[in-house]
């Protein structure tokens, strides 16, 4: 698929007008009180089998079970449907990220802990993303499997192809990984056990008062 830069002119303005914003009279802070829990995004990057989809999915299993409230987005699942018509080139996984950023935003106004599962290579593309909500909201959660450990697992057999040139712009191979400078936390996923990360994910939950400690 090629770039996308034609999104904004499908109403052939290039930006929505004449609009205001609703405001809700049940707000984040009244969906806190009655859950419990504050609303976060757990942003995780890192290379296409780095293991983000593993951890988010088990980190969620464990909020889950702590009855709180929580939904991960995840890219393969997100590129069936609402990003469907995005491919890999630098352009649309731009367009991805910004989707999934304001997607993100809603998640965490609605009172919901989203975990997003995206490659996400570009720092400038996860910096808007953070930069869509409030400090201490956006918690970028590095999975810092590196490409040897990546290529070596290819859970997928991606690699493989993209190795025979047979998938263009793969991350690590074709198209690069930025990997994060400052993360909130940086989590093992190439060597650490799976049941580690995911404590340490939410204990960082529980030190930055998102989610309460477990009585
Ligand atoms: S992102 O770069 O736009 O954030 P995203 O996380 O949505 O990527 O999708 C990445 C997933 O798509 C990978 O885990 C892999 O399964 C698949 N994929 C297919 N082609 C590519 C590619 N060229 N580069 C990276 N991932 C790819």
């Amino acid at each position: 698929m090629t770039a996308s830069p034609t999104y904004g002119q499908l109403t052939n303005q290039g930006a929505s007008t004449n609009i205001a914003w609703h405001h809700a009279s049940v707000d984040r802070a009244a969906r806190a009180d009655q859950r419990g829990h504050r609303s976060a995004i757990l942003w995780f990057t890192g290379l296409s089998g780095a293991g983000k989809s593993t951890l988010a999915n088990a980190v969620n299993q464990a909020l889950f079970e702590r009855g709180l409230a929580t939904y991960v987005l995840d890219g393969d699942n997100v590129r069936h449907g609402l990003c469907k018509d995005l491919g890999f080139s630098d352009a649309d996984r731009e367009e991805n990220i910004r989707r999934i950023g304001e997607v993100a935003k809603l998640f965490l106004d609605s009172g919901v802990i989203v975990l997003t599962a995206f490659v996400s290579p570009f720092r400038a593309d996860r910096d808007k993303a953070r930069a869509l909500v409030d400090d201490g909201d956006f918690i970028e959660v590095f999975c810092s499997a590196d490409l040897g450990v990546c290529e070596e697992r290819d859970t997928k057999g991606l690699y493989a192809k993209a190795r025979a040139g047979e998938i263009k712009e793969f991350t690590g191979i074709s198209s690069p990984y930025e990997a994060p400078e400052s993360p909130e936390l940086s989590v093992d996923t190439g060597a650490a056990a799976l049941d580690a990360c995911v404590e340490q994910v939410v204990n960082a939950l529980i030190e930055r008062g998102v989610i309460p400690a477990q009585s």
